[in-house]
């Protein structure tokens, strides 16, 4: 299999490091090992006698039986961790889909939720969002499936648009899975950070045997460094086959990072709540922001910790990037990233210095003439 490069990581693989103001980081500012060690007495010396094996390859049953905790249906069985959320995706595409097969995904997206299956020889429809409101249009899902098609991808609370769906809708797309007997991968790495709790979508895995919930430390939880991530479905016969991948990819998990995931996951409310409140707290500088500044406008989110923003003056997004960059130290994303035309771009607000890098780019717009 030929990948092509997945274009934010390499963008991101460019500048993350080095670029003195990140304002585009899709996840929330990082817990330390300390923070998370004292979310419970006594287990810093249980942490530290940890004895440095393999571990158990479908995930600890402890750390499967906290991943429960995020569902309400489901059973420590029916979790497989993962290496992140971008093996899960790697790991479904590959027992899936067949070259020839067919796939609808929700887009703009993050890269590997379609250019895997276009690796393998799949045809991808692209169920493109509406700008104006990033609302989707059901009959285009409707209109699209045929007897090649094998899954449908979504992705909410969605990156990079921060946008949701009403319950109603939601289950309308799980109905149409389940009518055409379509895999349904949920991507929901971001489930937990909606501004509004009663807009929070249930679980997909919850609603529907053939839907497949992918989960994360690295977003809501703000923990991206322990590279833990799972899959979460009843259907016991993919789950093995998704078990078998994982044979030939990372075989197992970290151990370190599993035992702090579950104690992260055992206390989650709480790791959930402090990054709600540095995103709606940095919200509120954003609110004015885009009230004063004339060339850009934005679709507010609904969740998350980003957003995606358009230049209203027909200027490339990934130009106007690049001059953030050299002239103030500033990184956004442009949309080409994700191959989404030149007039969009990402904005994260989900760390604790979000302030101080949207002070330095005011400065810079201040300074800007879009021509
Ligand atoms: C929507 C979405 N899914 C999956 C991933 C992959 O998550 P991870 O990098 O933690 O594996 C990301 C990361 O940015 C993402 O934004």
């Amino acid at each position: 299999m030929k990948l092509n490069d997945f274009l934010l990581e390499r963008y991101f693989a460019q500048y993350e490091f080095e670029i003195p103001y990140l304002l585009c980081a899709s996840d929330c500012e990082s817990f330390s090992i300390q923070e998370i060690l004292q979310l419970e007495d006594g287990v810093e010396n249980k942490f530290k006698n940890l004895k440095l094996g393999y571990t158990d390859s479908q995930g600890s049953p402890e750390l499967r039986d906290a991943i429960t905790t995020l569902y309400k249906d489901i059973s420590n069985q029916d979790i497989l961790a993962f290496a992140g959320a971008e093996e899960g995706i790697f790991a479904f595409m590959n027992v899936v889909l067949n070259p020839g097969d067919h796939l609808i995904v929700q887009f703009p997206a993050y890269q590997s939720l379609f250019e895997i299956a276009e690796a393998i020889g799949c045809k991808v429809t692209k169920w493109t969002m509406n700008s104006d409101n990033w609302n989707l249009d059901l009959d285009i899902l409707i209109n699209n499936i045929n007897a090649k098609t094998k899954a449908i991808v979504i992705n909410f609370p969605h990156n990079p648009t921060g946008s949701l769906i009403s319950q109603k809708k939601y289950e309308a797309i799980i109905e149409i899975a389940q009518d055409n007997n379509l895999y349904l991968l949920s991507d929901e790495v971001y489930r937990l950070l909606e501004y509004n709790r009663s807009k929070r979508l249930q679980p997909a895995c919850d609603l529907y045997d053939k839907a497949i919930s992918l989960g994360v430390m690295s977003k809501s939880f703000g923990l991206a460094g322990l590279r833990i991530g799972w899959t979460a479905t009843k259907d016991q016969n993919l789950l093995n086959k998704l078990a078998s991948f994982k044979d030939y990819t990372t075989i197992c998990n970290s151990i370190v990072s599993e035992y702090l995931a579950t104690l992260a996951l055992e206390n989650y409310h709480k790791l959930v709540e402090r990054n709600l409140s540095i995103i709606i707290s940095n919200l509120k500088l954003l609110d004015p922001f885009f009230k004063k500044t004339p060339f850009m406008d934005w679709v507010r989110p609904q969740a998350g910790p980003i957003a995606f923003p358009k230049l209203t003056k027909d200027f490339s997004s990934e130009k106007f990037c690049t001059q953030s960059i050299e002239k103030a130290g500033v990184l956004l994303l442009p949309s080409s990233a994700f191959l989404y035309g030149d007039n969009h771009f990402r904005l994260g607000f989900g760390r604790k210095n979000m302030p101080e890098a949207l002070s330095q780019f005011e400065a810079f717009l201040e300074n800007t003439n879009l021509v």
